[in-house]
């Protein structure tokens, strides 16, 4: 059965196993090392596995250009997020003298060799405006940046030990295992959706509408870091886990991990998301409203609501090769009683809608939403969750 093309025509795999595996670790020991931030060791991983295909590595500087000016690589592919690794000034200078370097997670466990190609400046200012279109410390994607080191190191990268997971074991399926999965069930008509959010009533919306005209749906949570007030990944798993099992097909859906960490860039990182989908053989992706947005201080958010949508037609389809299932944004209508978009709604509909903060004041005072709003299972591990986090920060 013939599947989706990876970005850029090949599955990367830059993990050795076996004998090569026994022989990288060991000459990693005799290399200098540095060490990996959290985002940077699951971005490390998805190279390695071919989720980030035709990445072979960190970044070098002339696809770190190419990807902040032309939302491309250097040889012209999409591409719109930049995969880097940060330096700070006195690891640039070990560094700058080696042609391998062995690349640790934070514990100093050893996890892969990478071949020093590329050592240059980080503009953090112009790497912020390029990419989130600010520079404003509030936005959780220049902070990071404003965190990372001064410098960049690009280069190819052979994985020898997968990053130490502890969750989720039966649920993180490498792009590979995502296709022999599909092509095992047959499935060629795939549509995937990502979310950093616990699954509402208007997200499970979405998700049926397009299984509605596909083979099969791959829920895939984005489970690498968020920030510090987005529900914790952990807390997510047991309502994806929850919802599955009570209000899916059991035939037609997969639950894998996305172990990629969040950017909030919006548009770009819409594309990034559809990329990577891609990779692990989904042909269809899911973008509704402000997809990977996040607010200003204010409670505006940084991105136009369907900015992240508008991204797409800035490339060919070809090109870009999974097709986007855009959604407009849905809402619980009482007129007609059920969910429906702006596309689908009566011109007299009466929208339900409970915000963000007003959702987050019902869970913390114990009670549960209105189910049209959630469903009542998953707004009672989100209120068990917020109670347990009360009592440990007692
Ligand atoms: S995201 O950062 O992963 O995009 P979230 O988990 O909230 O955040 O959204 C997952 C997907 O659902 C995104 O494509 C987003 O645009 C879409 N989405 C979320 N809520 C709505 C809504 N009410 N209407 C339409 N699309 C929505």
């Amino acid at each position: 059965m013939k599947q989706i093309e990876p970005h850029g025509g090949v599955l990367v795999c830059r993990e050795v196993t076996g004998a090569a595996r026994a022989e990288t670790s060991e000459k990693a020991k005799k290399l200098k090392s540095i060490v990996l931030t959290e985002r940077e060791v699951c971005d490390l991983e998805m190279i390695a596995t071919g989720a980030m295909s035709p990445l072979q590595g960190f970044m070098i500087e002339r696809d770190y250009k190419a990807c902040l000016e032309y939302k491309r690589l250097a040889d012209g592919l999409p591409w719109t997020i930049p995969i880097v690794k940060s330096l700070s000034r006195d690891e640039k200078e070990i560094v700058a003298k080696e042609k391998e370097i062995t690349l640790q997670d934070s514990s100093g466990r050893a996890l892969a060799i990478l071949q020093v190609e590329s050592l240059f400046v980080h503009d953090k200012a112009e790497h912020a405006q390029k990419i989130y279109g600010t520079t404003d410390e509030a936005h959780p994607g220049v902070k990071q940046i404003n965190q990372m080191g001064d410098f960049f190191l690009g280069g190819r990268i052979t994985l020898f030990a997968r990053p130490a997971h502890q969750d989720y074991l039966d649920h993180r399926f490498d792009p590979e295992k995502t296709r022999a999965y599909f092509r095992e069930k047959g499935w060629k008509r795939i549509v995937a959706f990502q979310t950093r959010n616990p699954i509402h009533r208007a997200h499970e919306y979405l998700t049926k509408c397009a299984l509605e005209t596909v083979d099969g749906l791959l829920i895939h949570p984005l489970m690498g870091e968020t920030k510090s007030d987005d529900v914790p990944a952990r807390v997510r798993w047991d309502c994806y886990t929850t919802l599955v099992d009570r209000y899916y097909p059991k035939d037609k859906v997969l639950l894998g991990v996305f172990p990629a960490s969040m950017r909030y860039a919006g548009p770009r990182e819409a594309v990034w998301h559809a990329i990577c989908r891609k990779n692990y053989g989904c042909t269809h992706f899911i973008v509704g409203r402000d997809h990977a947005g996040c607010n200003r201080p204010d409670g505006k958010s940084y991105y136009g609501s369907y900015d992240a949508q508008l991204i797409f037609d800035e490339f060919s389809p070809s090109e870009i090769g999974i097709e986007i299932y855009k959604f407009e944004h849905s809402f619980y209508d009482r007129k007609s009683g059920g969910i429906v978009s702006y596309r689908t709604a009566p011109p007299d509909a009466d929208p339900f809608v409970v915000s963000g903060t007003k959702l987050r004041e019902l869970l913390r005072a114990g009670e549960i939403p209105p189910p049209e709003i959630t469903r009542p299972e998953v707004a009672k591990i989100l209120i068990d969750a917020m109670r347990e986090n009360e009592k440990v920060n007692q």
